[in-house]
């Protein structure tokens, strides 16, 4: 077990909460959205951490497989977030493969150019798309429990905006004609897939005291 580093990561007397991700945006913004009550720290700040291999084909297969795979080197609680954006005229692609879309160490801009290649002329009503977030939360190897959110939208046919990260300057949420790219951080965490999925995980955290 690595509990001396993990441990050690810990700057004040806050609960600390290991994210099992190397992506800073997510670790990010659910420290934004958790507040400064806990220390969330990621696998880029811990030495020889294993790599967890995504094979599963569903978001939930693939953040149960990353928490608890770190969770069997690592002392402490461990969560994990499989995320992506499911778009209804591709077959709800590109799903779990959103980060390898247009391959092995693609660019956010490759993927979200790949995706509007891919609609190119289809219409507005046939546009829906959803952003979903799996969070599993994991401890000795074993899931203690999982959590889904998602945010419905629509596809802008151009990337607009260059706030966020992934597809969020190509995803309008219900109810704007903005993308998550143009709107503000605050506006995102107010409806995001991941905050909605985030919310769970604070209650079942708060009951577990
Ligand atoms: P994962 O690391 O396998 O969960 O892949 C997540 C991928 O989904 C990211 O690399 C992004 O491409 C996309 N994604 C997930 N959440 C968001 C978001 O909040 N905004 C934009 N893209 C996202």
């Amino acid at each position: 077990m690595q509990s001396e580093k993990f441990l050690s990561a810990k700057p004040h007397d806050v609960p600390t909460i290991l994210l099992a991700t190397r992506n800073r945006h997510k670790t990010r913004e659910i420290q934004t959205m958790l507040g400064d009550g806990v220390l969330v720290i990621d696998a880029t700040q811990i030495d020889h951490l294993p790599e967890i291999e995504e094979t599963g084909v569903t978001f939930e297969e693939n953040s149960k497989l990353k928490a608890e795979g770190i969770s069997r080197v690592m002392e402490g609680i461990v969560l994990a977030d499989d995320s992506g954006i499911e778009v209804d005229a591709l077959g709800r692609e590109p799903g779990v493969y959103s980060a390898r879309y247009s391959g092995p160490g693609c660019t956010d801009e490759q993927n979200t150019a790949l995706v509007l290649e891919k609609m190119a002329g289809v219409p507005q009503e046939q546009r829906t798309a959803r952003f979903r977030c799996v969070l599993a939360v994991a401890e000795g190897g074993k899931t203690l429990a999982v959590f889904d959110g998602t945010v419905e939208g629509i596809l802008a046919t151009e990337v607009k905006g260059d706030g966020g990260f992934g597809y969020d300057p190509i995803f309008m949420p219900l109810g704007y004609d903005h993308t998550f790219g143009e709107l503000s951080s605050e506006i995102k965490h107010s409806m995001s897939h991941r905050s909605r999925a985030l919310a769970q995980f604070k209650q079942w955290w708060a009951l577990r005291g």
